[in-house]
């Protein structure tokens, strides 16, 4: 394999060239935000854009890296904030790094046993994801909220153990600010 470069647009998150833009609408995501009532009511006029994610392929192989950038709309369903669907790594002893490009937003992680733990991310801010622990993005803010990842080439993504717990905690607004609330569907996986 030969080395490379690729050039990132700091305001729309995507990379020239790239290998796959995908696409997560609210259909996408039924049943991951907590208000059920208020999705099927949008669900019967519009399916919006909650976030899409660019990324370049590489090996899905130990000693490689992968690189993604993703970009959540702003917007809510009800009173909680979009955000991604989550997951563990399919390899749960793999770690990633975000950084922040853009906007303003909150970085949720939680592992198996119920640890939970919080990240408030804007331009500039690194977070590292250690092994074992789920992740999820969430935009608090009023534009696109967008964020570089790295991780190991065999990670790969778990999104199922999530879509059957969801996440502890959910981002919701009251009084025009973001608060970490319990999530009271949330389950601890057997
Ligand atoms: C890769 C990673 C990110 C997400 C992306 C979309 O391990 O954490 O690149 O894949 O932000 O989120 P999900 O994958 O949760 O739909
Ligand atoms: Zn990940």
């Amino acid at each position: 394999m030969r080395s490379f470069s690729l050039l990132l647009d700091f305001k729309t998150g995507e990379f020239t060239p790239h290998d796959r833009i995908n696409m997560r609408k609210l259909s996408h995501m039924k049943g991951m935000f907590f208000d059920t009532e208020s999705e099927l009511q949008i669900l019967r006029k519009e399916d919006p854009l909650i976030y899409s994610f660019s990324e370049k392929i590489l090996p899905e192989e130990n000693g490689h890296l992968q690189l993604a950038t993703t970009t959540i709309q702003p917007g809510k369903i009800g009173e909680e904030y979009f955000m991604t669907k989550g997951h563990y790594h399919r390899r749960p002893d793999t770690s990633e790094v975000y950084l922040g490009m853009g906007g303003e937003g909150c970085l949720l992680m939680q592992t198996v046993d119920g640890d939970f733990d919080s990240i408030e991310i804007r331009q500039g801010v690194i977070a590292y994801i250690p092994p074992y622990w789920g992740h999820r993005m969430v935009n608090t803010g009023k534009t696109p909220f967008i964020f570089f990842a790295i991780y190991p080439g065999d990670a790969g993504h778990n999104y199922g153990d999530i879509e059957r717990t969801g996440f502890k905690k959910i981002l919701v607004e009251r009084d025009k600010k973001p608060v970490l609330i319990d999530n009271p569907r949330w389950k601890q996986r057997d």
